[in-house]
Formats: structure tokens, C-alpha cells, sequence
């Protein structure tokens, strides 16, 4: 039997990589982990700043567990979580060489005034984690782009 596949979605806020999640565990199939989705049910829509990251550590730790469990009952998952950083991608990278799964590196990037008329809209609607403009500026100084030798299929 061949090795289920991680399927791991890079991109910035709002570039679409949920939206491209739930098109993929379809077709797939495989289990999608949205942190976000996660974050809301936890910890509500807009959670203090200053416990943001501490949060979402959290969540990523119970979402890893819940993701390689699935890998080694033989499911495929989609991680639909950005990968920012080198670092992130690098231990994704070791942590599937490890479990001798292939791993799918998806990049979507999304033009930034686009990308934010669309977190602005999205604000909007309920359940979503909530962005606002001060967050997306933050953020985007810990946005790592992908290196020339970081193999990636590139969705447009
Ligand atoms: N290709 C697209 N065309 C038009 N609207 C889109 C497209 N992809 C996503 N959207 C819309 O833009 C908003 C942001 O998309 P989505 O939530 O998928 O982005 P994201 O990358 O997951 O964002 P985040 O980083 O905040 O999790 C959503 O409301 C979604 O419906
Ligand atoms: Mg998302």
C-alpha cells in the first residue's frame, strides 16, 4: 500500500488557502486541518492579542498529534496552516521524512490589496477568526517566502 500524503498549504493571510482546503479534502480525500476553525471553537473569534500566540501553540500541538495519528492509520491530510516560516517548513519537511509520507507543498500568493478586501469581507461573516488591519501588519513581517529549492506546486 502506498504511503498517505501530507498536503501542505503556504501562503499569507487570506491568500485562500481554506477555501482550496475544503476543495481538496474533497477530491482527495483526506482529513483538512484548518487551525483557525480550531481557534474559533476554542477560543472564540477574537481572542486577547496578547494571548494569540500562546493560543494557537496550543492548537498546533493537539492538531500535530491528531494529523500524524492520521498518517499512520494510512489517511491523507491537508495542513492548512501557511508554513510562514523556513523553520515551520523545515520541521514539516523532517517530520515527513520521519513517517516516510510524501509531502505536497502548496504555495498560493495572492496580490495584498486583494487578499485584504477579502479578510475584510470575511470579517463580516460569522465564525470566522477575526483579522484586522493592525493584524495583518504585524503578521506580515514574519511571512518567510519560499526559497528556490523548497519544491512547491503553485495554485492559482
Ligand atoms: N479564489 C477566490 N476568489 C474569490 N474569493 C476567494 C477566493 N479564495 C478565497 N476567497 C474568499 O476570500 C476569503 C479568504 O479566503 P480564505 O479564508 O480561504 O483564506 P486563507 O488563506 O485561509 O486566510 P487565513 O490566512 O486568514 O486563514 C474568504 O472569505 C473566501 O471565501
Ligand atoms: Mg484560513
Amino acid at each position: 500500500m502506498s504511503q498517505p500524503a501530507i498536503h501542505a498549504l503556504h501562503g499569507f493571510l487570506g491568500s485562500g488557502k481554506t477555501t482550496f482546503a475544503r476543495t481538496l479534502e474533497r477530491d482527495l480525500p483526506a482529513i483538512r486541518f484548518s487551525s483557525d476553525e480550531w481557534m474559533v471553537m476554542l477560543y472564540g473569534q477574537d481572542p486577547p492579542e496578547e494571548l494569540f500566540d500562546i493560543y494557537r501553540f496550543r492548537v498546533l500541538a493537539v492538531i500535530r498529534s491528531c494529523w500524524t495519528r492520521a498518517l499512520e492509520v494510512g489517511v491523507p491530510v491537508v495542513l492548512d496552516e501557511g508554513f510562514w516560516t523556513r523553520f515551520e517548513r523545515d520541521e514539516l519537511r523532517a517530520e515527513a521524512a520521519a513517517q516516510g509520507a510524501p509531502l505536497i507543498l502548496y504555495a498560493l500568493d495572492t496580490p495584498e490589496a486583494v487578499a485584504r478586501e477579502r479578510i475584510r469581507r470575511r470579517n463580516l461573516e460569522p465564525g470566522s477568526l477575526y483579522i484586522t488591519e493592525n493584524t495583518y501588519d504585524l503578521f506580515r513581517s514574519r511571512f518567510e517566502r519560499l526559497g528556490p529549492d523548497e519544491t512547491h506546486v503553485v495554485i492559482v
